[in-house]
């Protein structure tokens, strides 16, 4: 039984003041008992505040991004071991953003995979495909590349201590969701390209879909056999709909 995650990216959004509210609004709503598993994903500059506010609660938190290297001469990078002194459970990999703005291949992701894994952070592994891809009729080929860097430098084994999200780069803040079926069809292939290698690692996969996720489409998005939660952008900086998606499992 694969416990789903609701995942709230908030990108390079937010203040400390409205930090505060926020999460007084999600750790209001989710008091009362939820049957996901949550988290946040705030900027750098406030996972120490959001670390205060949110011990002792249900609520998790991680970080956007993270560096592949050690410790050392890299301006503006951040460390594993940076964000282990903030207690992060999670790391976002490989966000198209990342991807297609800081030129991220797939080679450097899996390298940010391995950091992670290696220093106890659960990586949560972002793939998708252009509009472009999809209509060209590469979307499975893009997707595979983009899963196979990780499996070739980690193994398949290593998808037990790491989370994916498919995320359909068209759908990534353009209010044009994937409908429950187009996401079903690619989490069933990402699970069956999981499945070649080890099935029993594939069946225990949790795999998000992300992409305009709202509290209007999440339940139905989540009911698909194959979806297990989401990564949720815009929509998770609202508190009150963030609460309405995690409780939409
Ligand atoms: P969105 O972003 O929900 O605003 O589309 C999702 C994401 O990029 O993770």
């Amino acid at each position: 039984m694969r416990r789903p995650l609701v995942a709230g990216n908030w990108k390079m959004n937010g203040s400390l003041q409205s930090i505060q509210e926020l999460l007084a609004t999600i750790t209001a709503g989710v008091a009362d008992g939820i049957k996901a598993d949550c988290a946040v994903f705030p900027p750098f500059p406030y996972l120490g505040e959001v670390e205060r506010l949110l011990s002792g609660t249900v609520v998790r938190w991680g970080a956007q991004n993270v560096s592949q290297r050690a410790p050392g001469a890299f301006t503006g990078e951040v460390a594993t071991a940076m964000l282990l002194d903030f207690h992060c459970t999670y790391v976002i990999v490989g966000h198209s953003e990342r991807r297609a703005l800081y030129g991220e291949s797939s080679a450097i992701v899996a390298e940010k995979f391995a950091a992670a894994r290696k220093a106890g952070i659960i990586p949560i592994l972002c793939v998708g495909e252009t509009l472009e891809e999809r209509e060209g009729g590469v979307m499975e080929t893009v997707i595979a590349e983009q899963l196979d860097a990780v499996i070739e430098l980690e193994g398949i084994k290593a998808f037990d201590d790491a989370v994916i999200a498919y995320e359909p780069v068209w759908a990534i803040g353009t209010g044009k969701t994937a409908t429950p079926e187009q996401a079903q069809e690619v989490h069933a292939f990402i699970r069956g390209r999981l499945a070649t290698h080890d099935a029993d690692v594939a069946a225990r996969e949790r795999i998000l879909y992300g992409g305009s996720v709202k509290g209007s489409n999440a339940a139905e998005l989540f009911a698909m056999p194959d979806i297990d939660g989401g990564l949720v952008g815009g929509a998770a900086l609202n508190g009150q709909e963030f609460v309405t998606i995690i409780k939409a499992v």
